[in-house]
């Protein structure tokens, strides 16, 4: 009995006692307009951020915008000192395409905004930190949403030509590439429900307008990379997608159908046109809103078609798969006869929701589900042929706490059902970042929902940052590559868990 119990013991793996591969790499994430500040500084233009906090202040929760944000315009030097200490091995940020270019266009390039990124990334090289660095997280220039924004085909062909700025500028230092971040948010947000800039309310139809373009010039700059630029300065090209995980709401054939359905509308939108072997949409979307826009009467399906040297172009355009998460949806099909057609949501024709009993962060939509998070990658795993993954941001809001225990507990089980990814499951991943590095100006929540590891002092004019305890915790996976619970750090009150 007792040999029996010890070999039970011994076969039974605790993910406590898996520690991060030695290649691992860890970092945290900023993007340029919830961080910056500067947004009229030396010569930048306006952004579609900018427009809209100034114009419609009503649709911030508490009326702020990113004007002077964390500063980090001014801040940048002295906060790698803080990203120094923590341990991290990149840092993810992203470019304001309109510090660079005022107008949106390459024929005007502003020297300031070539100043200030070179200046960040020497000094993130010189003490050891690798620049990760996305193109676009969201802050598309005015003028280019003058002429339509994204649902227009040509601006895929001006983000070429920015991303054409960028290598030229950076790639000598910078070896990692996000063309974009989370198009599916920026998409349904700007063009569908109006939950982010330029806050347009769409009826199914601007939406795949725009995360067309995108996949055309997230394609294209790939391609402009590789012809252009890989051989000479030897780096790669990504994007970050992101997703909820959808579990089925029972195990009846209807509910597992839903929950299947819905991450392939709202991911394998984008994923399956780069990671899967054939390339272009999945065919349940195409099937389902091509018959929806045939019962509302359109002439031709509302979402867009790929021609055969397109599908050729995005298909295999991407050196790893950034991934976005922070939460689950349980989802059943949505009744006959609801939905108001046409829409997004009627397309993908589901209901989501999460458990009543499932904690949930400041942000109304942030359910702790770590489980969701191994289910989610064990999924990309099987469906895209164990791609490189790379979890691009992983976080949890709260008030603005020193003492975040919630945040540490959503961090530690989070990285738990990570390392069990990797070894039970043999994943393919790669690195991890943590959202955020400084509490931020969170979009449409304004600064109401902080999910920094630092605390950031928005009432004092120097934007004064604080280590939260959830930093020291960090610090101490990086330098031990494991998860663990007891670890306390000094000044602060131990957690109960
Ligand atoms: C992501 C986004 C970030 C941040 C985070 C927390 O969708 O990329 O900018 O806001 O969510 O809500």
């Amino acid at each position: 009995m007792k040999w029996l119990l010890v070999l039970i013991y011994a076969c039974t793996s605790y993910a406590e006692d898996y520690v991060f591969p030695p290649n691992f790499q860890f970092g945290v994430a900023t993007a340029s307009y919830q961080v910056e500040g500067g947004w009229n500084a030396s010569g930048k233009g306006e952004n579609i951020w900018d427009v809209l906090t100034h114009n419609r202040p009503e649709l911030i929760y508490d009326q702020s915008n990113g004007d002077i944000a964390c500063d980090t315009y001014n801040k940048a030097i002295t906060d790698v000192q803080l990203l120094k200490s923590l341990g991290v091995d990149f840092y993810r940020f992203s470019f304001s395409w309109s510090r660079i270019l005022p107008v949106g266009t390459s024929n005007k390039i502003n020297p300031d905004g070539i100043r200030y990124y070179n200046e960040l990334i020497d000094e993130l090289l010189k003490n050891g930190i690798k620049p990760f660095a996305t193109m676009f997280h969201w802050d598309l220039p005015q003028p280019l949403q003058e002429i339509g924004g994204w649902p227009n085909p040509v601006v895929a062909d001006l983000f070429v030509d920015y991303a054409n700025v960028l290598f030229e500028h950076f790639g000598d230092r910078v070896k990692d590439w996000i063309t974009f971040n989370e198009p599916a948010v920026f998409c349904g947000g700007g063009y569908e429900d109006g939950s982010k800039a330029p806050a347009y309310k769409g009826n199914g139809f601007g939406v795949y307008l725009c995360a067309h373009t995108v996949l055309r010039a997230h394609g294209k700059a790939y391609r402009l990379y590789e012809s252009k630029y890989k051989a000479s300065q030897g780096g790669r090209v990504g994007i970050t997608l992101d997703t909820y995980w959808f579990e089925p709401s029972s195990d009846k054939p209807e509910d597992i159908e839903a929950g299947e359905i819905t991450i392939q509308m709202n991911f394998g939108w984008f994923a399956h046109p780069i990671y899967s072997k054939e390339g272009d949409y999945p065919s349940v979307m195409k099937e389902r809103i091509a018959e929806k826009s045939s019962t509302e009467g359109f002439p031709r399906s509302r979402l867009p078609e790929f021609t055969p040297e397109e599908i050729e172009e995005i298909r295999g355009s991407s050196d790893f798969f950034g991934l976005n998460h922070y939460t689950t949806n349980k989802c059943t099909p949505l009744p006959a006869g609801w939905g108001i057609p046409p829409s997004q949501w009627t397309d993908i024709g589901t209901m989501c929701y999460y458990e009543t009993n499932w904690e949930i962060g400041a942000s109304s939509w942030l359910a702790v589900v770590p489980w969701g998070f191994r289910k989610l990658l064990v999924w990309i795993k099987n469906e895209y042929n164990n791609p490189e993954v790379i979890i691009t941001e992983n976080g949890f809001s709260d008030k603005g706490e020193l003492n975040d225990c919630r945040r540490i507990n959503y961090y530690n089980t989070y990285l738990e059902e990570l390392l069990k990814a990797i070894h039970e499951d043999g994943c393919n991943i790669s690195g991890y970042t943590a959202w955020s590095f400084l509490d931020n100006f969170e979009w449409m929540r304004g600064f109401t929902e902080k999910f920094g590891v630092i605390y950031v002092d928005f009432d004092d004019p120097d934007r004064s940052r604080t280590p939260k305890m959830s930093y020291y915790v960090y610090k101490n996976i990086l330098a031990t590559k494991r998860v663990d619970w007891k670890f306390t750090p000094d000044s602060f009150n131990e957690c109960e868990f």
